[in-house]
C-alpha cells in the first residue's frame, strides 16, 4: 500500500527519495508525488499513475533539494487523481500518510465551518489542515503535531516537513514507520519500511505508537529525537541496525519476480530446515517440547490464512490439539472466546496486515499470549508477540505470495513436531529434503505444467478441488490464480461440489483436481461427477497412475512417495507454477496485479 521515503541531508534529497519508493513499487499503488525543499519554499511535485510518469518529470526540472518527502499513493478516500496524490502541502507544512483517518468526515465539516479550505479529496489533508490551524494558534512544530495527531482516530504514519527548518517530523498509529540516520554522512531518512532505506541507513529506530520523531541535521552531526505526544522526551523505540542486503532485490535471470521466487523456494526449505533443526533457531523450538495448549488461535489474512489451515492440520493430527483458524477481519469482531492457557498464533509475510495487528492487539487485552510466524524481522506483529518464529524467506517482492505461503505452512510444521519432540527424528530431515528435490525437480520441468496452461488459459472459470490435507491447497490455487490472472476461481472441498458449485460446470469450465493418494477413491469419484457434466479435468495427481490420467483433459503427474506429512506445499508449488504460466499467456501484470497491495495496512 502507500509507500513513503523522506530524506534530510547534505544530498539531494530527490535520489534516495526515488530509490526508495521504487524499492517499494511492489507494493502496489496508483499516483506518486514529492515535496522538495528548494530555495525555502516547499516544491510539489505529483502524478497520476506509475513513478516513471513523477520521474519524467524530475528529469526535466532535475531539482536539488536537501530536504524532501516522497510517497506513492493507494487511493482510499478520493479517487485516482494528481490532486489527492501525496505530500498535501501549503506555505507552512507538506505531509505524507499511510492509513485512514476514520473522523476525516467530521474533522472537514467543522473545518470547512470554521473558513478552512482543501485541495483533495482526501482524509490525509484534514491532518495537513488541522495541523495548520494549530501551528497558527501555537506557532509551536511539535505542538501542532501532537494536538492534530491527537485529533484523529483511525491507524496512520504521518511525515511532515516544514518551510521553516530542514527538520522531519514522523509518528504513527499502528501503521508501519521507520526512521533511519547515517551518521558519518550526516543524513537522516524515515520510510514506511526498512527496506527502502537499505544501503541510505545503517542505523534505523522503529518508534511506537504516538512517539513524535525529529530529525536534526547540523554541521557536524545527525540527530534523532523522539518525544511523547506531551512533548516529554521519549524512549518508547527500538533501534537497531540495518542488516537486510539488497541481492534479494534483483530478478536475476527470471522474467518476474514471482518466477524467481518460486524457483527460490528449494533453497529456502533447505536453509529454514537447517535453520531450526540444526542451528540458531533449534533453541526457540526446543522451548515447545511436550507443550501443550487449551487451544490454537491462528488468524491471518489471504494466502497466510490459508498457511494456517494447513498449520492447522499439522496441529490436530500430529499434536492432537485443538486449533481454530479465522480470517483476520472476522475474527476481531466476532467477540471471540480466549481463555487463559490459549495462544494467539498469527501468520503473515509482512508482519503489518491491518486486520492481523488488530487480532493480535485484542488477544494481548484478553492477556492471551502472541506468537508469531512471520518473515519481516523488526515489522510490527515481530515486535508486539511474545514469541516469533521468522520464515526467512528473504523479500517477497511478487504481491502473489509464494515462498512465504511454503516457508510459514513449514514452519508450523517444525512447530508442531517440536511440540512432538521429534526434531531429531531422521525420517524428518529425510522428507524435507525429499519436498526441496521434488520442488526443484518441478522447477527444472515447470514447461510441461506451461503445455498444460497453454490448454485452458481461454476458459470462463476454474474450480479447484482438493480433500483433506489438498483442500486449503485448493483455496491457495485458486486465490493465486484469480489474483494474476484476472479469472474467476474458487477453491472447494471436492465432496462439497455436489453441494451447489457442480450447477457451475459445463465446457467451459475447468476443475482443478488435486487428487492426492490419500482418500483416491473418494476424489476420482468426484472427478467423475464434473466430467459427466462435460467439465474440463485437469488433474494434479499420482504419477504412473494410468486409471486417474485417463480421466483428465490435461495431467500433472506428480511423486507423492515419502511426503506423508508435506505433500500439500509440494502440490501448491505446481500450482504456483500453472497460475503463472495462465497469468503470463493472458499477459496481466504477474508481479504487480492491479488492484493488489503487497502490504495491506489498512482495514
Ligand atoms: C496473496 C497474498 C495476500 C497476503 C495477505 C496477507 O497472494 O499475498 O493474500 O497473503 O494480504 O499478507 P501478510 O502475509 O503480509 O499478512
Amino acid at each position: 500500500m502507500c509507500g513513503i521515503v523522506g530524506y534530510s541531508g547534505p544530498n539531494n534529497s530527490v535520489n534516495p527519495i526515488i530509490e526508495g519508493l521504487s524499492r517499494l513499487e511492489y507494493r502496489g499503488y496508483d499516483s506518486a508525488g514529492i515535496c522538495l525543499k528548494i530555495n525555502n519554499e516547499l516544491h510539489i511535485l505529483k502524478k497520476e499513475g506509475k513513478l516513471d510518469n513523477l520521474k519524467e518529470l524530475l528529469q526535466t526540472e532535475k531539482p536539488f533539494s536537501n530536504t524532501g518527502i516522497g510517497h506513492t499513493r493507494w487511493a482510499t478516500h478520493g479517487a485516482v487523481t494528481a490532486d489527492n496524490a501525496h505530500p498535501h502541502g501549503n506555505d507552512i507544512f507538506a505531509v505524507v500518510h499511510n492509513g485512514i483517518i476514520e473522523n476525516a468526515g467530521a474533522l472537514k465539516k467543522d473545518l470547512l465551518a470554521e473558513g478552512f479550505q482543501f485541495k483533495s479529496q482526501t482524509d490525509s489533508e484534514v491532518f495537513l489542515v488541522l495541523l495548520t490551524k494549530f501551528f497558527k494558534q501555537t506557532g509551536n512544530t511539535l505542538q501542532s503535531i501532537s494536538k492534530a495527531f491527537s485529533s484523529l482516530t483511525g491507524n496512520s504514519a504521518f511525515v511532515i516537513m516544514e518551510k521553516a527548518s530542514d527538520k522531519l517530523y514522523a509518528l504513527k498509529r499502528s501503521a508501519p514507520l521507520v526512521v533511519g540516520e547515517n551518521k558519518d554522512s550526516r543524513e537522516a531518512f524515515v520510510s514506511s519500511d526498512p527496506f527502502a532505506l537499505v544501503g541510505f541507513a545503517p542505523r534505523i529506530y522503529f518508534p511506537q505508537d504516538g512517539v513524535i520523531c525529529e530529525s536534526i541535521i547540523s554541521t557536524s552531526d545527525v540527530t534523532m529525537k523522539f518525544y511523547e505526544l506531551d512533548l516529554t522526551p521519549s524512549n518508547r523505540y527500538k533501534f537497531q541496525s540495518n542488516s537486510m542486503s539488497m541481492d534479494t532485490t534483483t530478478k536475476g535471470p527470471y522474467e518476474h519476480y514471482m518466477l524467481k521466487e518460486i524457483h527460490e523456494q528449494p533453497a529456502l526449505i533447505d536453509k529454514l530446515a537447517a535453520f531450526y533443526i540444526k542451528n540458531e533457531g533449534r533453541k526457540d523450538l526446543d522451548e515447545l517440547k511436550g507443550f501443550k495448549t487449551e487451544g490454537w488461535h491462528l488468524t491471518a489474512c489471504g494466502t497466510a490464512w490459508h498457511a494456517g489451515l494447513v498449520i492447522k492440520n499439522y496441529f490436530e493430527q500430529i499434536n492432537r490439539q485443538r486449533a481454530s483458524v479465522d480470517i483476520a477481519s472476522e475474527f476481531r469482531y466476532k467477540n471471540p472466546i480466549l481463555n487463559k492457557g490459549e495462544i494467539g498464533l498469527f501468520i503473515s509475510q509482512s508482519g503489518e496486515t491491518a486486520d492481523t495487528l488488530a487480532c493480535q492487539e485484542l488477544c494481548k487485552e484478553k492477556g492471551i499470549p502472541t506468537y508469531s510466524i512471520v518473515n519481516v524481522e523488526g515489522s510490527t506483529l515481530f515486535r508486539n508477540a511474545d514469541k516469533n518464529f521468522l520464515i526467512h524467506a528473504g523479500v517477497e517482492i511478487g504481491v502473489a505470495s509464494t515462498k512465504a505461503f511454503t516457508l510459514q505452512a513449514l514452519t508450523g510444521f517444525l512447530m508442531s513436531r517440536a511440540m512432538e519432540g521429534t526434531l531429531d527424528d531422521p525420517k524428518l530431515f529425510t522428507e524435507i529434503q525429499l519436498l526441496s528435490n521434488r520442488i526443484a525437480e518441478l522447477c527444472s520441468h515447470a514447461d510441461s505444467i506451461k503445455s498444460v496452461a497453454e490448454k485452458i488459459y481461454t476458459k470462463k472459470g476454474f474450480i479447484f478441488t482438493g480433500r483433506g490435507r489438498y483442500f486449503p491447497i485448493a483455496f491457495e490455487g485458486a486465490l493465486k490464480l484469480k489474483e494474476i490472472a484476472y479469472v474467476h476461481a474458487e477453491g472447494y472441498a471436492a465432496g462439497e461440489l455436489k453441494h451447489g458449485p457442480i450447477a457451475l460446470i459445463d465446457e467451459n469450465i475447468v476443475n482443478i483436481a488435486i487428487v492426492g493418494p490419500e482418500l483416491l477413491e473418494k476424489t476420482i469419484s468426484n472427478v467423475e461427477e464434473v466430467k459427466a457434466r462435460r467439465g474440463i479435468i485437469v488433474v494434479v495427481g499420482p504419477e504412473k497412475n494410468p486409471e486417474v490420467e485417463h480421466l483428465a483433459d490435461a495431467y500433472i503427474p506428480l511423486n507423492f512417495e515419502g511426503l506423508p506429512n508435506l505433500s500439500p506445499l509440494y502440490v501448491n508449488v505446481a500450482l504456483q507454477f500453472l497460475s503463472y504460466h495462465i497469468a503470463k499467456l493472458k499477459g496481466t501484470d504477474i508481479d504487480k496485479p492491479r488492484n493488489l497491495a503487497k502490504s495491506v495496512t489498512v482495514e
